[in-house]
């Protein structure tokens, strides 16, 4: 093992004005901190991750994990993570990034690597030219030679004109690492350690190696919302154009808003105003929009969807949503299914090639196949009488249920069964059965005339 990550991530992020430690804030769906996760995890053996004791644990799992009880600085950050890396040789190599950077990418990190073996250094910055580096640490060269780096809090008029600046990204070669971080105190305007302090020091006996990163960044380093909000603009624009590239079209890709984790198969389209959003996987063939929301739902191939909501849901194949659907969690639907305007689903199963075309609500339904359920239709599932319980309905294959039925469950509507339209029913329809649940009309001839004269 000569290889080891250390991930920043400690601190509240007092510029986020947030109850959510800043790391944590997602960007299209994931925490912040695992983009800097993915940037070193192939480049080191090891990754660990020093956090505040704020942090949820549970989203940590599979980390190599320190807390750092208070925020007294980046170096002390890094100081909390040595303890784990005594079996690390002297010469062994340390890697360390800020959890709020996602913007770099592992291609960044293998390329400062092989720059840091090639010059043979003791330590490498990544260092940036930035048009507003305001915040930034600044770096302070003579001639060509590094000096030191100088926070935005500590630094001079003429420092603050510096443009080159800290990414925050480094290597050292361990025994240089624990060197400098013996030698840092917290004497400075913010009264924390500087891990940046560590750099002045070594080149006091060391050659310190600095690497300008090739790609320029929008952001280096995410400390408020309006960061935050560039940095998605930024990995949302990867996102799309790497499906793009796979085969998927977007209409007008600058209103979609689409997760890190989200699938789509070729020849999906795209139409605009479209959030597809969490462990959401869609098919091929699809035509999604314009205006969808998905959450975390499976859309199997060649469906359509369009001005619809449809959360923790299976979606079968050649299946209709909207205009106007409310897919609600926990459904299944079959193979060519159509929910049209204006119907909610719940918790619900619908065999293929059953349609819920107009204004319905069904819940808590097990729906079979061949199945059509007029306008109008409405599961009566919850009788408020019974705690939050819902009651079934069971509607098996074949059943045609007229329009503006009432369907008072629990209830079953056997195989074949024929519901007139406007029926409230209360009681089993058997086989193959009509059921008319309503008042018989009557006609009174000529009574409107009579009434008038
Ligand atoms: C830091 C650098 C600055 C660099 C910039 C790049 C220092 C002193 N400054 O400034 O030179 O240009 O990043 O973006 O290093 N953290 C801890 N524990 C702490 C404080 C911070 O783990 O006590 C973590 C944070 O979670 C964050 C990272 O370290 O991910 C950087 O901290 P932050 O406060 O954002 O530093 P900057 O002021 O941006
Ligand atoms: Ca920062």
């Amino acid at each position: 093992m000569k290889k080891v990550s250390i991930v920043l991530a400690g601190g509240i992020g007092k510029r986020m004005h947030s109850k959510t430690s800043k790391v944590m804030h997602k960007i299209c769906g994931r925490e912040m901190l695992f983009y800097a996760t993915d940037a070193v995890k192939n480049v080191t053996e090891r990754v660990i991750l020093v956090v505040s004791p704020h942090i949820n644990s549970e989203a940590l799992k599979g980390f190599e994990v320190v807390y750092q009880e208070a925020p007294l600085g980046t170096g002390d950050a890094v100081k909390k993570a040595m303890p784990l890396i005594s079996s690390l040789p002297d010469d062994g190599t340390i890697v360390i990034v800020p959890g709020d950077n996602p913007l770099i990418r592992e291609g960044d990190i293998s390329s400062l690597m092989d720059f840091h073996v090639k010059e043979g250094n003791g330590v490498t910055i990544l260092a940036a030219v930035s048009e507003n580096p305001a915040g930034l640490g600044r770096i302070v060269r003579i001639g060509n030679e590094f000096v030191h780096i100088v926070e935005e809090s500590e630094a001079t008029e003429e420092e603050k004109k510096i443009k080159e600046i800290s990414t925050g990204i480094y290597i050292f070669r361990k025994d240089l690492l624990i060197e400098g971080l013996s030698q840092i105190d917290n004497k400075n305007t913010q009264g924390e350690y500087y891990l940046t302090d560590v750099l002045g020091i070594i080149a006091h006996k060391e050659r310190v190696g600095i690497k300008i990163l090739e790609r320029k960044l929008p952001v280096y380093g995410v400390n408020n919302r309006v960061e935050l909000s560039i940095a998605t603009a930024n990995i949302q624009t990867e996102i799309v154009e790497r499906l793009m590239l796979e085969g998927v079209t977007f209409i007008n890709p600058q209103t979609t808003s689409v997760d890190y984790f989200v699938k789509i198969g070729e020849d999906t389209t795209v139409y605009p105003f479209c959030i597809l959003e969490g462990k959401t996987e869609i098919g091929m063939d699809c035509t999604l929009g314009p205006f969808v929301r998905i959450t975390d739902s499976f859309v199997g191939k060649s469906t359509k969807i369009q001005y619809s909501f449809v959360r923790g849901s299976y979606i079968g194949e050649e299946c209709s949503i909207g205009p106007f659907s409310s897919v609600r969690p926990e459904n299944v639907f079959e193979k060519k299914v159509k929910i049209g305007s204006f119907v909610e689903v719940k918790k619900s199963k619908v065999s293929e090639n059953s349609k819920v075309p107009h204004l319905s609500y069904i819940g808590d339904a097990i729906v079979g196949k061949d199945v059509n359920v007029g306008a109008g239709t409405v599961t009566c599932n919850f009788s408020g009488l019974e705690g939050e319980k819902k009651n079934p309905t069971f509607i098996e294959d074949g059943v045609f249920i007229g329009s503006n039925s009432t369907l008072v469950a629990p209830i079953i509507l056997r195989k074949g069964a024929y519901i007139a339209a406007g029926s409230v029913v209360t009681e089993e329809v058997p086989q193959y059965s009509l059921a008319v649940g309503r008042a018989r009309q009557v006609n009174k001839i000529g009574w409107v005339k009579r009434r008038k004269d």
